[in-house]
């Protein structure tokens, strides 16, 4: 069986003055599946987005999405793909019912009026129904704006930071209308900051770093490859060394030491550690415990494990410029 790609890019390059915001992006999403674009601010996920949309144009590098090419047929491109951004497109002055029934006949839908209570019912909008969108709460707005981009029933989604500020209850709902989008056959590609959201809704993860895809899997490969963060604070500071030297054994990494914390941290890379023998381990070495955890890996800590540095910030790259050979 061979794997269709709703989206296949390859050296994606976008510059903005002297700020490289892409430096050769590849990207492979099958179709129907939801692929979450990972990375800290200016990683550049919003202008693969734009330049995915056919909002930007690429400097260089070639993409097909739903089968088209993204230059040369970007009409075909568009007429495919829904996109919701960081900022909401839907008319303020409007009441939700009126603007999604203002993109249906846009977009020629059939029957307009009927496609948007749809939506309306689909999305819990029944708030949003008539009042301005103006007026409306920040979750209602973007669950909102995710309906106006689904007016269409596209191919391929784009939802850039879909829940990026938004409350616990709101973001849940947006989680389960991507799941619910998927379970119908869409392809959706997700920007996001947070390591939780792509382990919750993304097939694929790809690890965006300085404009370039850094690393690519699955949740489960990305948080094996990563593990934990394992950190034990001792009763008594005589004591760190022998706790570091168990963190070490365990985590099969170095650890950090803060004495002022009487702290010792690590990342394990070893998924099968647990609490309990994280404390087993340091009781049985006698290491007196004022606390220990075990915590998810951050977005940082993945960043420093599988980049160089996890440092994001491309707007000086007067000295890497060389990089840029085909
Ligand atoms: N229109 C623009 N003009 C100048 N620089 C831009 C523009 N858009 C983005 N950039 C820069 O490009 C880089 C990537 O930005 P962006 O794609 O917005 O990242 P992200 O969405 O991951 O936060 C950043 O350094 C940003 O400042
Ligand atoms: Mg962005």
């Amino acid at each position: 069986m061979t794997t269709t790609y709703a989206v296949l890019s390859e050296g994606l390059e976008k510059r903005f003055g002297t700020v490289r915001a892409l430096r050769g992006l590849d990207l492979a999403v099958a179709e129907g599946t939801v692929c979450g674009l990972l990375g800290p601010n200016g990683a550049g996920k919003t202008t693969a987005v734009r330049l995915l949309t056919t909002l930007l144009r690429p400097d260089a590098g070639s993409a097909r999405v739903a089968g088209h090419d993204l230059v040369r047929e970007a009409a075909a491109v568009r007429r495919r793909i829904g996109v919701t951004g960081q900022y909401a497109s839907v008319d303020g002055d409007l009441t939700g019912r009126q603007n999604l029934r203002l993109f249906a006949r846009l977009h020629r839908v059939r029957d307009a009026a009927a496609r948007a209570d749809e939506l309306l019912d689909r999305f819990g909008l029944a708030d949003a129904a008539d009042r301005p969108a103006s007026t409306l709460s920040g979750g209602l707005r973007r669950r909102l704006d995710l309906a106006a981009s689904l007016v269409r029933r596209p191919d391929v989604l784009f939802l850039d930071e879909p829940t990026t500020g938004l409350d616990p209850a709101s973001r849940n709902r947006i989680w389960e209308a991507v799941r619910a989008l998927k379970a119908e056959g869409t392809t959706v590609l997700l920007t996001t900051q947070y390591l939780e959201e792509a382990d919750r809704l993304a097939d694929d993860i790809a690890l965006v770093d300085r404009g370039r895809v850094a690393h690519t899997g699955s949740p489960a490969e990305l948080k094996a490859l990563v593990g934990a963060y394992a950190e034990a604070v001792v009763a008594d500071a005589a004591a760190l060394g022998r706790a570091a030297a168990v963190l070490d054994r365990l985590t099969g990494a170095e650890p950090a030491l803060d004495h002022e914390r009487r702290t010792v941290g690590a990342v394990s890379t070893d998924p099968t550690l647990t609490l309990p023998r994280l404390v087993r381990e340091l009781d049985a070495a006698g290491v007196p415990l004022a606390d220990a955890r075990l915590r998810p890996p951050t977005l940082d800590d993945v960043f420093l494990r599988l980049t160089d540095g996890g440092d994001s910030d491309n707007s000086n790259d007067s000295d890497d410029g060389k990089e840029l050979v085909a």
